[in-house]
């Protein structure tokens, strides 16, 4: 209705829980002080970086450069204390400090924010705080890989099955599976330090986007607060939050790494595989079923997987349709990362810790390593070897002895000579000395092959390396 009556109902329909209409709706979408308040440390030494070189090149005064350093110190111990009040009307965390900071000493605060924007201001907490928290991911992912080594070394010739499709494939050894992980966890540790070199640039002096007129030195902030140099580029500055997706694309690859280890994890500890066992510290009982020993952790880490992958799409979802500079959509980009991070976190240390704790069923392994006709790889290449057979010969031959076994219900090193000459009459007792499962393994000693000796060569580079 044009008469205004429409308006009025529609505000009824969503306004009884404002107490001010409009504004009390902009106060809550607007704000972002109730996460990136966690910003609070990277905010003040950026301040006291930005404060410092101001004065240095003489655009504020050193007794204004003093007040605010006090003033900033102040405000760190009062947030540390808990007895900073934060406050939703003043917006993010950089007002909240600002603001403060007028409280405490007066008109000096007011200088702090010259030849600077909340624009360039929050690339760089941002850019700080997730610099931190790699350098945080790269330490926990080498007490990972050492965790990894340990029980690759004590297990460097426990025999167990390897699986292709989840069917027993070929026999392997404990020891070089856990080596298959160190691979996969050095990758992302590596990817994590090219991340940090590759967003090892200041933004802070972009200012809004053009840059400014003020005399200001942008490699001497960039020098105090730790990094390699300034960004090149005020526009892409302020505009920039590929370090924030890296971060979460190598958070979502490393978690998609944990998450195939905990549905292993899982699967080991059934009563029908059984080549593990969890420690109480890592699992939990059934409240109703008394024999039940559950994989919980695994299974939350398996779980958190989903939030971490989540966050990158949110955060490539957000960036994809913006125009260049700066755009508040990008304020969305904190909440992913920092509960990306805090998952990831967790995830490695359950896993670290279940990794050091678990017990292998050496026994269970060797059982299941031996079933299954896993060394029917080896008796072909034996034909190939010793009897001058072609392999896809060899493999048709070995078909027969397979399906002779299934029907008498044995293993291939249980049929007799006689059996496997009537199938090839080539066949002599040396076929005997390939058909156990630990002469399969040793047997397989291409470079990153499975044989024991192998292992221990990839242990001691790895070890070089950590
Ligand atoms: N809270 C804002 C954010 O996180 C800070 C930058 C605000 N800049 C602006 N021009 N409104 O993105």
């Amino acid at each position: 209705m044009a008469d205004g009556t429409d308006q009025k109902s529609s505000n009824q329909m969503w306004g009884g829980r404002f107490a001010s209409g409009p504004s009390a709706i902009m106060e809550e979408i607007n704000a972002s002080i109730g996460f990136d308040k966690k910003l609070y440390a990277q905010d003040i030494r950026g301040s006291m970086a930005h404060a410092s070189m101001l004065a240095s090149k003489g655009i504020i005064s050193t007794e204004d450069k003093d007040k605010i350093i006090e003033g900033l110190n102040t405000i760190l111990s009062e947030i540390e204390a808990g007895t900073f009040e934060f406050s939703r009307k003043l917006e993010d965390i950089h007002m909240n400090i600002e603001a403060r900071l007028a409280t405490l000493i007066g008109t000096a605060a007011g200088r702090l924010h010259t030849a600077r924007s909340r624009n360039d201001q929050v690339a760089l907490d941002f850019r700080l705080w997730v610099k931190e928290e790699l350098q945080k991911t790269e330490g926990m992912l080498t007490a990972l890989i050492a965790a990894f080594l340990d029980r690759a070394e004590e297990n460097a010739d426990t025999v167990m099955p390897g699986f292709t499709h989840l069917q027993t494939a070929q026999p392997v050894t404990f020891g070089h599976h856990c080596m298959a992980y160190v691979e996969m966890f050095g990758r992302d540790r590596a990817r994590v330090r090219h991340a940090i070199e590759h967003m090892d640039e200041s933004p802070i002096g972009a200012a809004a986007l053009a840059g400014t007129g003020y005399p200001i030195d942008r490699h001497m902030t960039a020098k105090a607060l730790g990094f390699r140099e300034p960004t090149r580029n005020s526009i892409d500055t302020v505009s920039d939050r590929d370090f924030a997706l890296e971060f979460l694309s190598i958070a979502s690859i490393c978690a998609t790494h944990l998450s195939r280890l905990a549905e292993e994890i899982v699967i080991w500890s059934t009563p029908q595989f059984g080549f593990i066992r969890l420690s109480d510290a890592f699992s939990t009982g059934s409240s109703i079923m008394p024999q039940k020993k559950n994989p919980d952790a695994a299974e939350l880490v398996r779980a958190k997987t989903g939030r971490i992958n989540g966050s990158l799409v949110a955060l490539l979802t957000v960036m994809k349709g913006l125009p260049l500079a700066y755009s508040k959509d990008m304020q969305e980009d904190k909440e992913q990362v920092f509960d990306s991070a805090e998952s990831l976190e967790l995830a490695i240390a359950a896993m670290t810790g279940m990794i050091r704790d678990l017990e292998v069923r050496k026994d269970r392994m060797r059982a299941a390593a031996g079933s299954g006709y896993s060394t029917a790889t080896d008796l072909a290449d034996w034909l190939v070897r010793e009897a001058g057979l072609p392999f896809r010969d060899a493999h048709h031959v070995t078909g027969n002895a397979v399906a002779l076994a299934e029907k008498k219900g044995c293993d291939l090193a249980d049929l007799s000579l006689e059996e496997l000459q009537a199938i090839h009459p080539d066949i002599t007792n040396g076929i005997f000395d390939v058909l156990s499962v630990e002469a399969s393994v040793a047997s397989r000693t291409s470079f990153g092959g499975t044989a024991p000796s192998e292992v221990r060569k990839q242990i001691a580079w790895w070890r070089g390396r950590n």
